[in-house]
């Protein structure tokens, strides 16, 4: 069997699917490594490290791709490279098929059996493959560096001869896997630290990390039908009024929620911004589904009434050592999860494969494997 790892072609994208520490895994399961010229060179693994792993290095396109079984890639395959992925061959990658249709509908043609890895549900079997979480807990890392360096103060509490410098006011808002990891980071770097998450169940997380969880108590709902929907109008409100205070009052304002498969929701409105300080720093890191912050601009840094917006894509990119080396052993791990007596079999029975197969068999799955099981983490099917 061959697996085939292409060099990533995305603007942009330095990751690498396969890394040469994971090599002599796939190759011991009994497949034949095959990695593009180059291909790991923005992850500082040159060709000879492949090689030296066990691993064929070629830079023809169709001798790579001749007889492939596998494909894995970091990013959804452009139209190009679907039409060098043998028929019948598996590819294992992140895909957002909703908005890769067109993509997705090519590999349907082709007869691939495309699976998606942020579709894989959420399961205790399948946390060694969870590239969604790997790759978001760099990017909340990142979120807070990035923020620190363009904010013009330090971050921790100093007591000089020359008086005391306040900490840096730090607001994480989407307390997920980035933004537990960006509070982790700000508090290591000292900041005082405040987080909300429509999830309240996440409170408890994010004081164990010494950030402060920001929430407005529900008040009890007496009235009638007519009244509770004031009511919740009124909570709404007052909530709305709580983030633009705790925004205003922060030098730092992180934004990570996503709702998977949506338009990132607004919580940030330009009003809010203006409230700010000059000189405060908003990291967007939802800036690749539209943006947690209405002045965002995807993919720039922009400037806003003198606050510092960044809303730049492909962040796990920006630390591409760490992220190849974690989303290898995730699609690696995925890869050798399918084998069955030697051979990659594709069961739909295994619900790791009904989750997350896009196409097979020349067709397009209805729902897209995940939508239908509900591995949405807001349907609640977490482990
Ligand atoms: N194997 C597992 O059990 C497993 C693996 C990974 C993650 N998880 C859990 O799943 C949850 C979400 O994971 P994720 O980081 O991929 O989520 P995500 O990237 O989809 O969203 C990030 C956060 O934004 C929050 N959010 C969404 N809309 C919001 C809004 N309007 N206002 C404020 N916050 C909002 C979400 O509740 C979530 O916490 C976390 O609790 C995580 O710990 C479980």
């Amino acid at each position: 069997m061959k697996v085939v790892i292409p060099k990533e072609t995305a603007n942009g994208e330095r990751r690498v699917a396969v890394v040469p520490d994971v090599v002599p895994k796939l190759s011991g399961a009994g497949f034949d490594v095959w990695i593009q010229a180059g291909a790991g060179l923005e992850a500082h693994h040159d060709d000879s490290a492949y090689q030296e792993a066990g691993a064929r290095v070629t830079s023809d396109l169709t001798e790579l791709f001749k007889d492939a079984s596998a494909v894995l890639k970091v990013q959804p395959p452009t139209l190009d490279e679907v039409n060098l992925i043998p028929p019948n061959a598996l590819l294992i990658s992140f895909l957002y098929p909703a908005r890769n249709t067109e993509v997705t509908a090519s590999l349907a043609k082709r007869n691939v059996t495309a699976l998606a890895l942020e579709l894989l549900p959420r399961i205790s079997r399948a946390q060694s493959m969870d590239a969604l979480s790997s790759q978001a807990s760099l990017a909340g890392y990142k979120a807070m560096i990035m923020a620190a360096a363009r904010l013009d103060k330090i971050i921790p509490m100093q007591m000089t001869a020359a008086g005391t410098l306040a900490p840096a006011r730090v607001f994480v808002m989407g307390a997920g896997v980035a933004g537990l990891q960006a509070i982790a980071t700000a508090r290591r770097l000292g900041a005082i630290i405040e987080a909300f998450d429509v999830r309240t169940a996440v409170k408890d997380e994010i004081e164990s990390l010494g950030a402060k969880f920001i929430e407005i108590p529900l008040e009890s709902s007496e009235g009638t039908g007519g009244y509770a929907a004031e009511q919740s109008e009124d909570y709404l409100r007052r909530q709305r009024e709580l983030l633009a205070e705790r925004i205003a009052a922060s030098d730092i304002v992180i934004t990570t929620a996503a709702v998977p498969g949506k338009k990132a929701p607004t919580l940030v409105t330009s009003e809010m911004v203006s409230r700010m300080r000059p000189g405060s720093v908003i990291v967007d890191l939802a800036a690749e589904s539209g943006g947690n912050c209405e002045v965002t601009s995807p993919g720039e840094e922009t400037v806003f009434n003198g606050v510092k917006i960044v809303g730049l894509y492909d962040v796990p990119s920006s630390v591409s050592v760490h992220a190849s080396q974690t989303y290898s052993r995730n699609v690696g791990n995925f890869l050798l999860a399918l084998l069955k007596e030697g051979q990659i079999q594709i069961d739909f029975n295994d619900e790791l494969v009904n989750a997350s197969c896009v196409t097979h068999s020349g067709e397009t799955r209805l729902g897209f494997g995940g939508a239908a099981t509900g591995n949405n983490p807001s349907e609640g099917n977490l482990s």
